[in-house]
């Protein structure tokens, strides 16, 4: 049995992570699935639980930048710069490891991915355990990561002993993950903190080009993770681009159902407004990428549990949060994309 916790049993969580064992917790992203980094027996049964590929490297998140130096070397000024302006946040930074870190937590690569979570929850947890958690996202994997301690009982029941529920993550999507291990700082994977932002830091940040396309055969990814089936609803998803998308998405539905589909359609609130009687979700304004971008990964569980067998997703401007938005949509479609212009 897992018990779901309020965060008064910080200090059972805290003595189950001592132990060596696994406590998932709320962050200000998604809920992590977290092990002291120190314990390599602890952090192997991290991927055992989630059903992940040992190659995919995992974060270490500490309470503050005084935890930093243990875990990463060469923590230049800019690196400082970052942590000031977007700690405690989501954003990881990825630099060159110290011996201190055991190999298992970051898969074998020589740098490790570190963050400070903006949630008390997950800062108390730290503090009392005196330890840096590893922690991916709480989900089994290849699912959606979860913002919810239900989203996490959902994957997780029976097979860790307590989930901390902190509820609902305010961002609701994953951390940006930025490399700083080499002379031009690039962004594996988009995410919480915008590309815009970073550059008022640093000004020559680039986007690794697989935040919006699939790998070639072959290709190496710069982010281990994004090699892997990640975020897939049970049921088929595409995502319907162009300015006539609205359109598309009617007539593809009403051609889903005269083939006996149950279809169901993402949109923003605006279109959803024009698609009734249809089965929709709204995610929220197209105004407002930052709240539709929190409520993705519900809705992507939402769609397993509809009973719908195809799904239509609107496409969204991949700029602002709406690149990581963008990146977690296609990867959900495993870039099925229908364009309309
Ligand atoms: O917001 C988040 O980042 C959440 C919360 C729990 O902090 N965590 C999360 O972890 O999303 P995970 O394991 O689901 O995704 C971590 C991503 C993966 O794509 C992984 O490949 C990449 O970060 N990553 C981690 N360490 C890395 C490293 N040293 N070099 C390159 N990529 C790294
Ligand atoms: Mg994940």
């Amino acid at each position: 049995m897992t018990a779901v916790a309020k965060p008064g049993d910080l200090r059972e969580a805290a003595r189950l992570i001592r132990g060596g064992e696994l406590v998932a917790f709320p962050t200000e992203t998604v809920y992590g699935l977290g092990a002291d980094a120190s314990n390599p027996d602890a952090v192997r049964d991290i991927f055992r639980a989630k059903g992940r590929p040992s190659d995919n490297p995992l974060i270490a998140h500490i309470a503050d930048v005084s935890m930093w130096p243990a875990l990463a070397r060469d923590i230049d000024d800019r690196a400082l710069s970052l942590a000031d302006r977007f700690w405690p946040g989501p954003l990881t930074i990825v630099l060159p490891r110290t011996d201190a870190v055991p190999d298992i937590v970051t898969a074998g690569l020589d740098t490790v991915g570190v963050r400070v979570p903006a949630h008390p929850v997950a800062l108390a947890l730290i503090r009392e355990s005196g330890r840096a958690l590893a922690a991916p996202s709480a989900n089994r994997s290849g699912k959606p990561s979860p913002t919810t301690a239900k989203a996490v009982l959902d994957d997780m029941d029976g097979v860790i002993p307590m989930i901390l529920d902190g509820g609902p993550c305010r961002v609701g999507m994953e951390s940006t993950v930025l490399d700083m291990s080499q002379s031009t700082p690039i962004v594996l994977r988009p995410g919480g903190v915008t590309v815009e932002a970073l550059r008022a830091i640093l000004p020559d940040v680039i986007v690794d080009p697989s935040a919006l396309a699939p790998l070639a055969d072959g290709q190496r990814a710069a982010s281990p993770g994004m090699r892997h089936r990640h975020y897939s609803p049970s049921i088929p998803l595409s995502v319907v681009t162009g300015l006539d998308r609205v359109n598309a998405l009617r007539s593809l539905y009403d051609d889903a159902l005269a083939k006996g589909l149950s279809p169901i359609l993402l949109l923003c609130d605006e279109s959803a407004a024009k698609v009734p009687p249809r089965r929709c979700i709204a995610l929220g304004s197209y105004n407002d990428l930052e709240r539709v971008s929190s409520r993705l990964f519900g809705a992507l569980r939402d769609l397993d549990r509809s009973g719908a067998s195809i799904a239509y997703a609107e496409s969204f401007p991949a700029e602002g949060a709406g690149l990581a938005l963008m990146n977690r949509l296609l990867r959900a479609a495993g870039f099925s994309v229908i364009n309309t212009d």
